[in-house]
């Protein structure tokens, strides 16, 4: 499975998603690939760190890739992985649609409050053109950030689920401190100590929904 996580937006999670999932994807045993295909280099500072902290083990093999190549080297690549996760940066560029027009699946990270819902108008134009070329791409989204109060999720919700080509998935990350410390010693969430319980639920949640393609059955 091909999974982007883009947008076009900086800031609203894209590489934290990335990264957490791609660790806990090599966790469950997948041989992952993870593209780091923003100029932003900040899933591939993340894999440093990682190697650093874990005398080279990593657990998944990361690459950096840009503007076209993050096609053709994904179709390379993408058989002799179990997954490929490409962070795409919050950017429109060669890159990022590059990723699309191989990705099974589009993640996009809202931030509820910020200017990333006032951007899913470009980013539903961008899925409908990577759709007329890639019939396998589902477009979800799903808040990241979230604040545990306040009318600014679902107005957030609200928009993501009246933006054509895209589908809301119920399952909110909060803000949550504990991606940012455990990012910056090369963990994902589920691995960080102290264990911050309702952020591993969370991201384990988006994870079962995103790989377990919950997504499709409720849509039916
Ligand atoms: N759920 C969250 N709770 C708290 N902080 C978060 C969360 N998700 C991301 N962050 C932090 O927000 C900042 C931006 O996240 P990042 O993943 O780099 O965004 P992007 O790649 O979309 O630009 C980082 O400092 C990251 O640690
Ligand atoms: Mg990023």
């Amino acid at each position: 499975m091909i999974v982007v996580c883009g947008g076009i937006k900086g800031g609203g999670g894209k590489t934290t998603i990335a990264t957490n999932l791609a660790v806990m994807r090599s966790l469950a045993g997948r041989d992952v690939l993870c593209v780091d295909a923003d100029e932003q280099d900040s899933a591939s500072d993340f894999a440093v760190v990682r190697n650093e902290e874990l005398s080279g083990k990593a657990g998944f093999t990361a690459v950096k890739l840009r503007g076209a190549a993050v096609r053709s080297e994904a179709i390379n690549m993408a058989p002799k992985y179990d997954d490929v996760i490409i962070d795409a940066g919050g950017r429109d560029s060669s890159g990022h649609r590059a990723a699309l027009s191989v990705a099974d699946i589009y993640l996009v990270p809202i931030f509820p409050g910020s200017f990333d819902i006032w951007t899913l108008e470009a980013v539903s134009r961008l899925i409908e053109e990577a759709s007329a070329i890639n019939e396998r791409l589902k477009a979800i989204s799903f808040l990241n950030r979230a604040d545990a109060q306040g009318s600014e999720n679902e107005e957030a919700a609200e928009i993501v689920k009246s933006t054509v080509g895209l589908t809301y998935l119920d399952y909110p990350i909060g803000f949550r401190k504990a991606f940012r410390k455990a990012a910056a010693s090369g963990k994902a969430v589920v691995e960080y100590k102290p264990k911050d319980k309702k952020a591993v639920e969370e991201i384990q949640r988006l994870y079962e929904a995103v790989f377990g393609q919950i997504w499709i059955r409720e849509e039916r």
